[in-house]
């Protein structure tokens, strides 16, 4: 992986949270992954904060960027890919703040910060557990790879973790494998991994596709029970904007590797300020603020490959305006209201359910 250093900047730019008030700070973050169909610029100079304490959801559709940003973030990125530029600034709760986008691939200071100070579920849980050790092996591991516990306390350690999950009869599943339990029991296992280390930061990626209905409400309930006791800050990558109704308390919308809109989650859902956000809920009639209902999104993603110029968004923007959306470069964020901020040159001439014939 290839990275280009940045140098750590005391100033936190204009759309972001001062050092004080995040955990951590994305800025200019691009991702480019060198394929035989060409330069793919997954992730596109995104910015965000994820606020101390609070949920910062990441949403949109498949293929726009979630899960390479994710990846960048704990600076998993394999070839053919590479962070070409951009800051990722951590802010421990003690020590100074770390730049993990400058960081050496092999810097030992990734491999503590790895499942320690920032964790990550997966958005395939299964893939996280082994079928050939047991849950108590896998536990105690992750446990002793961050703590300096003997085996009988990472034991007890792992024992009250999965209680703190929901795990009935803790103890008796240590010498479980994972086929042996349930689908959301396997979760629940997965997300005790994730936050064993008491990580300061956790990052979900989808982390309940695989499960049914009913267990994703559980699941979803569980990493925010967790995330109040524990303290933890969450960035929680999902497509359903439900879920992000539900939990969290900042919003980042994304199309095509880019952040198009963000801000508090109500303030986002209620009165959105771009048009593929209301494009995004119009397909969700409970969030919906009105019954007027804007036409489903038309058209497909355009191929990552292809940069066309102006709002990457205009070929299925029905608000797009000739000669002014589809020239220059790719608008930028700018203030919308208190804390929301949208990529739109047409943003405050719009009127939401009003689309133009
Ligand atoms: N290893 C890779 N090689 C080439 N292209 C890749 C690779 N990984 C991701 N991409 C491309 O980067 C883009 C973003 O992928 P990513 O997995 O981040 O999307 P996503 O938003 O997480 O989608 P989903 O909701 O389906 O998980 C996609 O176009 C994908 O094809
Ligand atoms: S800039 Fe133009 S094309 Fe892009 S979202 Fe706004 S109105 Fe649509
Ligand atoms: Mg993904």
């Amino acid at each position: 992986m290839t990275t280009t250093p940045t140098t750590m900047t005391p100033a936190c730019p204009p759309d972001t949270l001062a050092s004080s008030d995040a955990v951590l700070t994305v800025d200019g973050l691009r991702v480019r992954f060198d394929t035989e169909e060409g330069q793919l610029y997954a992730v596109d100079g995104v910015s965000f904060s994820v606020p101390r304490g609070k949920m910062l959801a990441l949403v949109g559709e498949s293929g726009c960027g979630k899960s390479t940003t994710a990846y960048s973030i704990l600076r998993l990125i394999q070839k053919p890919g590479h962070i070409i530029g951009g800051s990722m600034r951590f802010f421990p709760r003690d020590g100074h703040p770390i730049d993990l986008a400058a960081l050496r691939d092999k810097d030992p200071l990734l491999y503590r910060i790895r499942g320690g100070a920032i964790s990550m579920i997966f958005q395939e849980p299964m893939a996280a557990l082994s079928p050939v050790y047991t849950i108590g092996n896998q536990l105690c591991e992750a446990i002793r790879l961050h703590q300096h516990l003997s085996r009988s306390q990472a034991r007890q350690r792992a024992i009250a973790m999965l209680g703190h999950v929901g795990i009935p009869g803790p103890a008796a599943r240590l010498s479980q494998y994972p086929f042996e339990l349930s689908g959301g029991m396997c979760q629940r296992v997965v997300i005790a991994m994730a936050m064993i280390g008491n990580p300061q930061l956790l990052i979900a990626d989808e982390p309940t596709t695989a499960l049914d209905v009913t267990i994703q409400a559980q699941v979803m309930g569980l990493i925010k029970r967790l995330q109040g006791e524990m303290g933890t800050s969450t960035l929680l990558i999902t497509h359903n904007l439900g879920v992000v109704a539900q939990m969290a308390d900042e919003v980042a919308v994304m199309y095509l590797g880019r952040i198009v809109e963000r801000g508090p989650v109500r303030q986002v859902l209620k009165h959105p300020a771009h048009p593929y956000t209301m494009g995004l809920l119009a397909s969700l009639p409970g969030l919906a603020r009105s019954k007027a209902k804007l036409p489903a999104i038309a058209g497909a993603v355009p191929s990552l490959s292809q940069r066309l110029p102006g709002c990457p968004f205009h070929p299925r923007c029905p608000h797009a305006q000739p000669g002014r959306c589809d020239i220059g470069t790719p608008p930028a964020m700018q203030s919308f209201s208190a804390g929301q901020y949208v990529a739109c040159l047409r943003a405050n001439e719009i009127q939401p359910g009003k689309v133009p014939q």
